[in-house]
């Protein structure tokens, strides 16, 4: 079957997952505000969901429509063929938004949606109650301009859950905002790579999952593969593939520090639950301490900016330190360094070759990146 999938992406990543889906051979991948939108098959639904590093979400679209009234809302919804979808016993899960239409009460359009589905299952499966004690699905409905889009969600929970996160720190980015930074950095398998306020790891995870070829969704679980939609035989299949193409025996040079000896524990765990803490070092250390024994390399961090850690001044001082240790690195070093801080540039003692704008936890910020002088990458 083909289907119209929606991949959904955090603001400011989609050129990032577009390329992602272009290595991966999909032709003009189409990019619209926070989601990209391509046909495919079944096992491209689950590669994708396997394979993407920065995508949220994979969907599969199941219908669009005007609706301007919740009359013409629920015939839309029942007139779909849902039976091809919905088994009789799915827990049927419907969650949406709406801008701009003259149908704008959430919860509202939510249980006509629901009471749509089943009256339209009812005569299938020859029944007027639902035990809804099977697999979840998830319907997302957006109405944008009275034009209501539904999508069901294949992956479950956010893709950002690889599975190797299960503890918190404060201020940790999520996993795919950070490889999306990661893959906008000039990283190499073969090229030194710090994170100076590393966290709980996630940078330095995220990056050495990518230089050995770790897919980053071989170790969690999908709501497609309680489905009976899908062939599970073609799933296991492409995590067979996916583990053939690791280079599991690449040396790596990939540190993190932090002042914060609790997160360093933090950071050494998760490297471990991925698989990775033999090519992964974590240390406690401050930033005012940064070296490295090798002459090139890249820097890739986060450090607090006064918002969520820390207070404005703080996060200005530590601007400035790592400015000056970056470049005390030398010249062959390059840094892509997340903040909010306002006036980061001056801070930090240099202008950026590029910034660009990002939300971290909905707050806005910018990636500021300074490319070392060899040939600077996009
Ligand atoms: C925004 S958090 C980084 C989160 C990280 N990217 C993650 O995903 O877990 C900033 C980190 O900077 C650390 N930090 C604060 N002051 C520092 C200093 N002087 N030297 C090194 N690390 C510092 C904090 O302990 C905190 O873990």
């Amino acid at each position: 079957m083909n289907y119209d999938i929606v991949i959904t992406t955090a603001f400011g990543v989609e050129s990032v997952t577009k390329r992602e889906l272009i290595r991966l051979g999909v032709e003009d991948p189409k990019a619209i505000e926070g989601s990209i939108l391509v046909h495919g098959t079944e096992e491209d639904v689950m590669k994708y969901n396997l394979l993407l590093r920065t995508a949220e979400r994979v969907h599969i679209k199941l219908t669009n429509f005007r609706a301007e009234t919740f009359d013409e809302l629920f015939d839309n919804v029942k007139s779909f063929s849902w039976e091809n979808f919905l088994p009789k016993d799915a827990k049927i899960i419907v969650t949406g938004k709406s801008k701009k239409s003259s149908l704008f009460a959430i919860s509202s359009c939510q249980s006509i949606i629901k009471k749509a589905i089943l009256v339209r299952l009812m005569p299938v499966y020859k029944t007027r109650t639902f035990s809804e004690d099977g697999a979840e699905y998830n319907i997302e409905f957006s109405i944008d301009n009275n034009e209501v889009t539904l999508l069901l969600n294949t992956s479950g929970k956010g893709l950002h859950k690889r599975g190797y996160r299960t503890l918190v720190a404060p201020a940790q980015m999520k996993e795919t905002l950070a490889c999306a930074i990661v893959s906008l950095s000039d990283m190499r398998a073969e090229r030194p790579f710090i994170d100076p306020f590393c966290g709980c790891g996630t940078f330095v995870i995220e990056a050495a999952m990518r230089a050995l070829n770790i897919a980053p969704g071989i170790n969690r679980d999908f709501a497609f593969l309680h489905w009976n939609l899908f062939d599970k035989r073609v799933f296991d299949r492409l995590k067979e593939e996916a583990k053939d193409t690791e280079k599991r025996d690449l040396c790596l040079s990939f540190c993190g520090y932090d002042i914060d000896p609790e997160v360093i524990k933090l950071a050494r765990y998760h490297a471990r639950q991925a698989g990775i803490e033999d090519k992964v070092h974590f240390q406690v250390r401050d930033v005012k301490e940064l070296s490295s024994r090798f002459s090139e390399g890249t820097i890739c961090c986060d450090p607090p900016y006064g918002k969520r850690l820390g207070d404005l001044k703080q996060a200005q001082e530590l601007t400035a330190v790592l400015g000056q240790r970056y470049r005390a690195l030398g010249d062959k070093w390059s840094a892509f360094v997340v903040s909010a801080v306002p006036d980061f540039e001056r801070r930090f003692g240099k202008k950026a070759d590029k910034n660009r704008k990002f939300f971290n936890a909905e707050e806005l910020c910018r990636l500021y990146s300074y490319f070392s002088t060899k040939e600077p990458r996009s």
